[in-house]
């Protein structure tokens, strides 16, 4: 099994400048501001983000020394405070109480401080962004701020009337997750300036990675907490179809789609019923349909990392891609 820290060996010292410098950046005045600020950052996820801007960079650098530069730093920051108030902001919207197993921003300091500290986060990345004079590098990275809240407002149009279909699907998995994705990876290729095309091959890239990366949160939220240590079926609870439903209602005659919507309307308070659409999709197959198109993704993105020459820096990426594919959590 690939781990994250073996992926990220080979960009441990840019790693390190990153945090450091979010260490210096990041900070807020009043005690309560300063307070959430803290927890929030304390509850950072893995760092796939800074770690792609950071492994992109590194595989674009055409000087030694070129990842580990400010530039990089910068980029890594812009991207994984926009993910962090973005995911602030989304505990709000989905009235969830944890986060990473800790309780949600929301769930300890009430859902109009959460707003406003994601309100925050975001002011004090652009603040930081636009002092830094690298305007290059913040427009192309928060310009991926408008693709996010489309993605969230189609997503929460889609549950409300019921009306998901697999084209709308993959237009919310780009606008709220590949997106960002794809702006990390070409951010780190920006940052150490890379050739144009470059910076495209490495958005693509991110992209497809993207995509693979939220069919597989998809999948793991049907999974069952003893494996993810994650609460499972909050989809279902919250009515939203993802890709493993989604699979069963595209098959479905008018009738049985009915049906399972009907379950699904129910899922929002019955527990029973959470559980046997949870079994239904299992035993269909729509789990193991997801995982067959994710893998496509996943091999589209790792067919894009051919373009480089071997390195070191190539095998994490690619190693990147089988992790976000196995993992469990
Ligand atoms: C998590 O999805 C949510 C996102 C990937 C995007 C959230 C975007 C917004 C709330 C729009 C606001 C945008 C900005 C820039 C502040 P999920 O609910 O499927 O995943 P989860 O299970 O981790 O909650
Ligand atoms: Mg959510």
């Amino acid at each position: 099994m690939i781990t994250l820290d073996s992926i990220r060996k080979p960009v441990l010292r840019e790693l390190e400048s990153y945090e450091a410098f979010v260490e210096r950046q990041f900070t807020a005045e009043g005690d309560l501001l300063n307070e959430m600020l803290r927890e929030a950052l304390a509850s950072r996820g893995k760092g796939v983000r800074p770690l792609l801007v950071a492994l992109s960079a590194a595989l674009n650098g055409r000087t030694e020394g070129a990842a580990g530069s400010p530039r990089v730093s910068l980029a890594a920051m812009l991207v994984e405070m926009i993910h962090l108030a973005s995911l602030i902001h989304d505990d709000v919207i989905d009235e969830s109480d944890t986060r990473r197993g800790r309780p949600s921003i929301n769930a300890r300091w009430q859902s109009h401080k959460a707003v406003l500290l994601g309100d925050f986060i975001l002011a004090r990345n652009m603040a930081i962004g636009l002092q830094s004079g690298q305007f290059d590098l913040v427009s192309h990275i928060c310009g991926s701020m408008v693709a996010l809240c489309e993605g969230e407002v189609l997503q929460s149009d889609c549950a409300s009337k019921q009306n998901m279909t697999l084209r709308a699907y993959l237009d919310i998995v780009y606008k709220k997750t590949a997106t960002l994705l794809g702006v990390s990876a070409s951010a780190g290729a920006m940052a150490v300036g890379a050739a144009r095309e470059k910076v495209s091959t490495m958005r693509r890239f991110g992209e497809s990675l993207g995509v693979a990366f939220q069919i597989q949160d998809d999948i793991l939220d049907y999974t069952p907490e003893a494996q993810t240590g994650k609460p499972s079926n909050n989809d279902l609870r919250e009515g939203k179809i993802t890709l493993p439903l989604l699979i069963l209602l595209d098959r479905a005659d008018a009738e049985r789609r009915a049906e399972l919507l009907a379950l699904l309307q129910r899922c929002r308070e019955d527990d029973e019923a959470v559980q046997q659409m949870q079994q239904l999709v299992v035993a269909e197959g729509g789990l193991q349909e997801a995982q067959t198109m994710m893998q496509g993704y996943v091999n589209k993105a790792v067919n894009i990392l051919s373009e480089y020459e071997d390195s070191p820096y190539r095998t994490s990426l690619v190693h990147l891609c089988s992790y976000i594919m196995e993992r469990n959590k």
